[in-house]
């Protein structure tokens, strides 16, 4: 199935297939893209009939549309969503981090919301890097990467799909892969990613 293209942002180029392979779920509401960058996905929600905003904690353009925040995800007092989008930002959080913004996502999902995650794994070619240079494991499967000034963790494989099924969430779609990313500054690079979408019954 081919990307959609919808801006020229430099996160979030093309609205991921995950989205637009579920476009029957998306029956509009309330919508929260958590780590929007400029908000690609955001817009696309918004195009879907979502009321949508985006927040993000660091802010990319001066002149973003006024449903996009300056807030972090680890503070943000998240509720009453439809539907709770997570792509590629779990992975700035240590596990501790990781796991009570999960709680957060569940408590802020109406009965019948969708959340909707994309994250790294551990078969993701920086954790293998972490491992092999045996830096420190700050929490489990968490090092810190000063390269981003962030946390870089990574769920071990079917980790995301136990805490779903822990949280009671029907699971609609789980995916786990290797696929090849090629950007700056490190070029042609493997991730290990996670994708999934669930539903709070
Ligand atoms: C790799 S980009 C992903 C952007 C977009 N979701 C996508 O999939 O294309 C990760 C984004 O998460 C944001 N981010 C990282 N930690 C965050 C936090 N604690 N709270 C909110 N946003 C965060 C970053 O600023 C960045 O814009």
């Amino acid at each position: 199935m081919g990307m959609e293209k919808i801006s020229d942002s430099p996160f979030g180029y093309e609205v991921p297939p995950l989205l637009s392979n579920h476009c029957d779920l998306f029956k509009g509401g309330r919508a929260i893209d958590v780590g929007c960058a400029n908000g690609t996905a955001t817009k696309w929600l918004r195009a879907k009939g979502y009321d949508a905003i985006g927040i993000d904690n660091h802010l990319y353009e001066d002149q973003l549309p006024k449903y996009i925040f300056k807030a972090d995800i680890r503070t943000f007092e998240l509720n009453r969503f439809d539907l709770i989008l997570a792509l590629n930002v779990l992975q700035f959080l240590k596990f501790s981090e990781k796991k009570s913004v999960f709680a957060k996502f569940l408590d802020g999902l109406l009965p019948g919301g969708l959340l909707i995650i994309e994250s790294f794994t551990t078969q993701d070619e920086t954790y293998n890097r972490f491992r092999r240079d045996n830096e420190e494991e700050v929490e489990p499967n968490t090092f810190w990467s000063p390269r981003r000034n962030a946390y870089a963790s990574f769920f071990a494989l079917g980790e995301l799909r136990d805490w779903a099924k822990q949280a009671n969430l029907l699971e609609i779609f789980y995916n786990e892969e290797i696929i090849q990313d090629n950007h700056p500054p490190v070029g042609v690079h493997n991730h290990g990613i996670v994708s999934a979408v669930f539903k709070k019954l």
